[in-house]
């Protein structure tokens, strides 16, 4: 049981090439990291997971997503939706003016009525300040609520696969915390998770596996153990100190270092 990407290749604007066939795999019961500097292709290959790239003016051209073996038009998002995978976008997206139950609805468009309310009691257990806050507006949550009630609106479908991108952004390290098991609680209740993350050391803590993406290619593939133990990795993400730009020049200037000396 997995959701593969298949040597995904991502164009903006009919010339713009930025994920340049990528390769990924999300066990149903795995968490999965995705590591990356910023303009590294991260986002754009989630939406070219989730059918959001049109409304970016991109297009995939070249690759394919398959969910459990089953290729998918990963060209409309409620199919994908309906194939099992949800996606919690940069930024959380919530609607600001309509309350925490009805921005939870709108992630069930393509649930029955009555799973519906099942759903919304499970969301409500996983996330209890959410259901004291129900029928308030969701734009008066504080940031961490917001980002919870964005990945209890995509849990609301039901989904064999959830897509996170950079869900601890902004957030303090308490909340950070919260969000982490969190993730850890889908995974165990059996959505597997791809986890797109700036903060590299909370997501490989979680982690079972992960890529590292530069410049629209996957670098690195590894399991997490492998890349926390990694001497690249933890100089360039796990903050031991570096200015370079990207692992490929932490790479260079030990290379040079080494043949200097
Ligand atoms: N709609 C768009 N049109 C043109 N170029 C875009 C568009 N969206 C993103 N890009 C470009 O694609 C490249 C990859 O961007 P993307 O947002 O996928 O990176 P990212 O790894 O998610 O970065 P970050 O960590 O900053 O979120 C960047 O060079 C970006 O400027
Ligand atoms: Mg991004």
């Amino acid at each position: 049981m997995t959701l593969a990407v298949h040597n995904i290749e991502v164009v903006y604007e009919d010339v713009m090439l930025v994920v340049k066939g990528a390769s990924i795999r999300v066990p149903r019961d795995g968490i999965v990291a995705l590591l990356g500097a910023n303009g590294a292709g991260k986002t754009s290959l989630l939406r070219a997971m989730t059918g959001l790239l049109d409304v970016h003016r991109g297009r995939v051209t070249r690759g394919h997503v398959s969910v459990d073996d089953q290729p998918i038009d990963v060209t409309r998002a409620p199919e994908v939706v309906r194939a099992g995978v949800s996606q919690v976008m940069e930024g959380r997206r919530i609607f600001v003016e309509f309350s925490v139950e009805e921005n939870l609805r709108i992630g069930a468009y393509t649930r029955s009525r009555a799973g519906v309310a099942d759903n919304l009691d499970r969301v409500y257990q996983m996330f209890p300040i959410l259901g004291t806050r129900r029928g308030q507006r969701a734009g008066y949550l504080s940031g961490g609520e917001q980002q919870m009630l964005a990945i209890g609106r995509a849990l609301m479908a039901e989904p064999r696969y959830i897509l996170l991108d950079e869900p601890s952004l902004g957030l303090a390290p308490q909340v950070v915390e919260r969000i982490r098991d969190l993730i850890v609680t889908i995974r165990d209740s059996g959505t597997g998770v791809l986890l797109v993350e700036q903060n590299a050391a909370m997501a490989l803590s979680i982690a079972d596996h992960g890529y590292v993406m530069e410049n629209g290619r996957i670098v690195m593939d590894a399991s997490a153990e492998a890349l926390r133990d990694d001497e690249d990795i933890r100089e360039f993400y796990l903050g031991a100190g570096t200015s370079a730009g990207s692992l490929r020049e932490v790479k260079h200037y030990k290379r040079r270092k080494r043949w200097l000396s």
